[in-house]
C-alpha cells in the first residue's frame, strides 16, 4: 500500500497545494477528496504560478492520473474555467477524471449561499460564496444533482425538475430569485457535452491502482479546523476535510492509507469568522500578513494572522493519525526577534489544554504562550535541516515535542525547490 493523505492542519491555507505539487513528482495518482472550489492552491513550479481550485495539483505531470473524487463538489462552470485558464499554460487533461458520484453545484446554490450570508448578520461564517455548504446540504437532503446525471439527458430533466421545485421554493421565502428549469437543464446538458470524456466511474481506477501498488496522493482541501464535526463550528466548512474525509471522499479503507501528513503553517492564519485563540491584532500579525502574503487564494480576502497553536495542533494531531508534519512558510518568521507557542489556554481562572468544543468559550481562551528567540537570519536558500540556523531547528523541534509528530518536510519559499526534506519523501508512501 501507498496512499499518502496530505492534510490541512489548521484552518485552510497551510501550503497543501504546494506539498503535493512536490509529491506529485512521485505518484502515480492524485485525488482531490473533498471541498469544492472554495480551495484555492498555489503551486508555483517549472510551468509556472497556478491557482488550483478543483483540479488536483498532480495535473503538471501527464504521467499522472488525477482524479476528482466522489466527496467533492463541482461547479462545472467554475471548473471549466480553470481548465481553460491552465491548457493556456500548456496543461492538457487526458490524465483528469471527474467522479461520476461527485455532486453539482448547482446556480441556486451560489443564491443561496449568498442570501444565507446576508442573512447571518454579524454571525456570519465568512463563506467564500461558492455555493459549497448549499450544495453538500442537498446532498445530505437527498436531491443533488451529480456528475453523472449530466451525462443522461433523459434522467436529468426529471431529476432538475424535482430539485428546482424545492428549491425556488426556499428561494422565494429567502428573498431570492426563482430559476426556471429550461435554462438551468439546458446548460446542465452544455456542461454535460463539455465535460463528458473526463466524467468516469472512477472507483476501478483507484482499486487498480492500489492493486498495482502504485503511489497516490489524497489531496485534502480545507482543514481539520474548518471540518464539520471536529471544527470551530459553526465557522467550519461543510465536509469533513481530514484524513476519514479523505478515505470516504477518495473511495479507499482506512487500511489502505500508509501515512497522514499534516500540512501546517510556522504560523497560524485564519480567513472568515469564528474563533482565533492566537490571532495577533498588532503590528506583528500585520508582518505576517505582509511577508506571508497572507491574502486569499480564492477570495483575496486579508487573512488574519497570529502565533502557532500547538493545543490546536495537537488536537489535530490526534484527530487524523497524523504521521509526519510538513511546516510551510519557516521563512516568514525570519525577521521576528522572538516567537510565542501557544501551549496551553486560560478559560476564567481555569487553565485548559483541549480545545473547547464552544465557539463561545474558545473565543474566550486566552493563549498560555512559551516564548523562543527567533533567528533574525533568511532561512530562504536552507535545503537541509542542518543549514537552518540554530533557532529554527530549535523553534521547529519545540513543535515537534509539542505536537507529537516529527516535522519531516519543511518549506522556506514558495517554490517547488524551496524544500527541506528530513526523510527521503518517497519514504512516506512506504
Ligand atoms: P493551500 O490552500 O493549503 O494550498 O495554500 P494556499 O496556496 O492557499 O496558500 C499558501 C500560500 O503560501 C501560497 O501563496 C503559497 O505560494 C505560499 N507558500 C507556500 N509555501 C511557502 C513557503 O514555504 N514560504 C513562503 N514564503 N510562501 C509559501
Ligand atoms: P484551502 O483548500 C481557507 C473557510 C471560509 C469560511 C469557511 C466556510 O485553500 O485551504 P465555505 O465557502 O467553505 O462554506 O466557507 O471556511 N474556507 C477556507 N479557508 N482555505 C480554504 O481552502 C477554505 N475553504 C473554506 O473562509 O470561513
Ligand atoms: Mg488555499
Amino acid at each position: 500500500m501507498s496512499v499518502v493523505a496530505v492534510i490541512g492542519g489548521q484552518w485552510g491555507d497551510e501550503g497543501k497545494g504546494r506539498v503535493v505539487d512536490l509529491l506529485a513528482q512521485q505518484s502515480h495518482m492524485v485525488i482531490r477528496y473533498s471541498g469544492g472550489n472554495n480551495a484555492g492552491h498555489t503551486v508555483i513550479n517549472d510551468r509556472g504560478t497556478f491557482k488550483l481550485h478543483l483540479v488536483p495539483a498532480g495535473i503538471f505531470n501527464s504521467e499522472t492520473v488525477n482524479i476528482i473524487g466522489t466527496g467533492v463538489v463541482v461547479d462545472p462552470a467554475a471548473l471549466l474555467e480553470e481548465m481553460e485558464t491552465l491548457a493556456a499554460a500548456g496543461v492538457t487533461f487526458d490524465n483528469l477524471f471527474i467522479s461520476d458520484r461527485a455532486h453539482v453545484i448547482m446556480p441556486y446554490h451560489l443564491e443561496q449561499d449568498r442570501i444565507q450570508e446576508s442573512q447571518r448578520g454579524d454571525g456570519r461564517i465568512g463563506t467564500t460564496g461558492r455555493g459549497v455548504g448549499p450544495a453538500y446540504s442537498d446532498k445530505m437532503e437527498r436531491i443533488g444533482i451529480r456528475m453523472g446525471d449530466l451525462l443522461h439527458e433523459e434522467t436529468l430533466l426529471p431529476r432538475v425538475r424535482r430539485a428546482l421545485d424545492v428549491k425556488n421554493k426556499l428561494l422565494e421565502l429567502y428573498g431570492g430569485q426563482p430559476q426556471s428549469l429550461e435554462p438551468t437543464y439546458a446548460k446542465l446538458r452544455e456542461y454535460g457535452q463539455a465535460l463528458k470524456a473526463r466524467i468516469a466511474t472512477t472507483h476501478p481506477l483507484v482499486q487498480q491502482a492500489i492493486g498495482r501498488g502504485d503511489r497516490i496522493l489524497l489531496e485534502g482541501a480545507q482543514a481539520s479546523l474548518l471540518d464539520v464535526d471536529w471544527g470551530t463550528y459553526p465557522y467550519v466548512t461543510s465536509s469533513a476535510p481530514g484524513a476519514a474525509g479523505a478515505c470516504q471522499g477518495a473511495g479507499i479503507g482506512p487500511r489502505q492509507v500508509s501515512s497522514v501528513l499534516g500540512v501546517f503553517k510556522a504560523y497560524s492564519t485564519r480567513v472568515g469568522g469564528g474563533p482565533f485563540p492566537t490571532e495577533l491584532l498588532d503590528e506583528t500579525g500585520t508582518e505576517l500578513r505582509e511577508r506571508g502574503h497572507e491574502y486569499g487564494t480564492t477570495t483575496g480576502r486579508p487573512r488574519r494572522c497570529g502565533w502557532f497553536d500547538a493545543v490546536a495542533a495537537r488536537y489535530v494531531v490526534e484527530l487524523n493519525g497524523i504521521d509526519h508534519l510538513a511546516i510551510t512558510k519557516l521563512d516568514v518568521l525570519d525577521t521576528l526577534p522572538t516567537l510565542q507557542i501557544c501551549t496551553g489556554y486560560q478559560l476564567g481562572d481555569q487553565t485548559i489544554n483541549y480545545m473547547p468544543s464552544s465557539d463561545v468559550e474558545l473565543s474566550q481562551v486566552k493563549p498560555i504562550y512559551e516564548e523562543l528567540p527567533g533567528w533574525q537570519t533568511s532561512t530562504d536558500d536552507a535545503r537541509s535541516f542542518d543549514e537552518l540556523p540554530p533557532n529554527a531547528q530549535r523553534y521547529l523541534l519545540r513543535l515537534e515535542e509539542l505536537t507529537g509528530a516529527p516535522a519531516t518536510l519543511i518549506s522556506v519559499g514558495p517554490a517547488r525547490d524551496a524544500s527541506i526534506e528530513r526523510v527521503p519523501t518517497y519514504s512516506f508512501f512506504a
